[in-house]
Order: structure tokens, then sequence, then C-alpha cells
């Protein structure tokens, strides 16, 4: 039998506004203390009124770390200043390694409706934080989705479901963190388990409905840190749940953050502001 880890922190989100203007709520991220190494930053966005998400993110740098967007619902058209474009549409997900350093925007392309997803920041090791920028982007037909004899349903976007006998390998690839994450439709009463490495940070966020761990409830929009064993199970509470799960290993570095750049130390981070201001920042090394 393996060890079910256990509730060890709760991150309650609160509301934040980002961007132009948007209006999201965070949880990780939200002080320097509330990161869990290597996750830096948690971002949910959700609305059906155009004023808190229309003015969208004009343009920005990042530097250091890695921005993940997963899309629930809407659509934004991202660019960057090597003029990459990519549309990010509801189910879609897209994995950003700034690197050495990224511009770009990301737009709502839409003026009514929901806007619904998530914003992940993942740290990078020092040895990979002036790589090139790269991109993995992921189309929702693309993300596997996997039924559960339990009653789950599961969409496999990094790392790999195993479950109930089956295992399914999700779509991103080459990440040294070696990410889990998945979104999971959980019916009411219904419980999940999946297997997390030994040592490796994890976290689930209900968007929808609540999670109980023994006697122990994570409600909707907090994160719940758990600890100490080899498998995540979770029960559904009394209405259809929804919620995804994160994982990955620590890289126990320093983190020096200054708003969008994330290095090692304080000089690397002058660095990267002196690079910014005299145009050298995102060039090929
Ligand atoms: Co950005």
């Amino acid at each position: 039998m393996s060890t079910p880890r256990t509730l060890r922190q709760i991150i309650r989100s609160v509301p934040a506004s980002d961007g132009a203007g948007v209006k999201l709520r965070r949880s990780l991220g939200q002080t320097p203390h509330l990161r869990l190494d290597p996750f830096l930053m948690l971002d949910e966005f959700s609305s059906e009124n155009p004023d808190d998400y229309v003015a969208g993110f004009p343009a920005h740098p990042h530097r250091g770390f890695e921005t993940v967007t997963y899309m629930l619902d809407g659509h934004m058209l991202h660019e960057d200043h090597l003029g990459n474009q990519g549309h990010l549409k509801s189910g879609g997900a897209q994995w950003m390694t700034a690197g050495r350093g990224i511009i770009h925007s990301e737009m709502p392309q839409q003026e009514s409706g929901r806007m619904r997803g998530f914003q992940l920041w993942i740290n990078l090791p020092a040895k990979e934080k002036m790589k090139p920028a790269g991109y993995q982007d992921i189309q929702a037909e693309q993300i596997p989705v996997v039924s559960l004899a339990g009653g789950a349903r599961v969409k496999v976007i990094a790392g790999v479901l195993e479950s109930d006998g089956t295992s399914v390998e999700g779509p991103i690839r080459g990440v040294t963190t070696a990410p889990l994450f998945l979104d999971v439709h959980l019916p009411a009463g219904t419980r999940f388990e999946q297997p997390v490495g030994a040592g490796h940070s994890a976290f689930v966020y209900p968007y929808e409905g609540s999670l109980n761990l023994g006697d122990k409830t994570v409600p909707r929009g907090d994160a719940g840190v758990l600890v100490d064993g080899e498998v995540i199970a979770v029960t559904a509470g009394d209405e259809d749940t929804r919620f995804i799960v994160l994982a990955a290993l620590p890289l126990r570095e320093p983190v020096v953050q200054y708003g969008p750049f994330v290095m090692n130390s304080r000089e690397e981070i002058e660095q990267a502001l002196r690079d910014y201001s005299d145009g050298t920042f995102a060039q090929a090394a």
C-alpha cells in the first residue's frame, strides 16, 4: 500500500490585477513566502464580464523562468518580439520558456463571453535561465482525455497519468523540473488517485466544487499543498468538482525576483534591467 500525501497548507487565493487591469485570483506567489519551489505563481482568471479582461496583457518582458497558460474558455492572441504568433483557445495550453528573454503580449480576441483559465510560473534551474526562449503550443485536440473506471475524466497536459492501471503521457516534453499537470473532472463523492515522485512539490487547486483529503477540505479557489507520501488521493465534495494537479522537482536554488525577472542573485537582476533598457535583453546569445 502506498501512503497518501497529507495536506500541509492551504494557500487562499486573493483578488489581484495584472497586465492592463485583468482581474484574477492569485494563490501561489502573492508573497515570496507563498511559493512552492519550483512553482513561483498561480493565477486563475475567470469572468463573463469583458471589463475584467478586455484590456489584456500588453507587451511586457520575462527572463529566467517558464510561463504556462492553460485556457479553459476563451481566445487570446499571443505575439512576441521575434514575430512568433499563437492563438490560445479553449482547452489549449502554451508552455513558454522565457529563458534569457521574451517580450510578449497576450490580448483577448473576444469582447463578450467567458474568459477562464490559469497562468502558472515555473522556475528554471540556474544553468537554464539564459538559454534561448522557446515555445510548446498545444491545441486542445493534442491533450489526451482519459475516462477512468472510478468516474474521473482527466486531461493530461504534462507528465504521466497513472491511475486505475492506466498510463497516459501528456504532450509537454523536455522540461528539467519533470512537471505533472493534470486537469481533473471528478463527479461528486468519487475518488481520484495519482502517484507522485518522492520529493516532488505537489498541490491541487479546485476551480469548481471542493476536494476532501481525510477530514480536511480544500475549498474552491484555494491551493492545497500536499506532502510526505507517494500518492495524491482526493475525494470530490458533494458537488461535481474540477481541479488541477501540479507536481514538479524542486530546484533548491536562491530565488531573486523583480517583477517579471526571476534570477538567482541581485547582480543578475541588475543585468536583466540593463539589458532591457539598452535593447539587448532578448537578443540571441
Ligand atoms: Co507574460
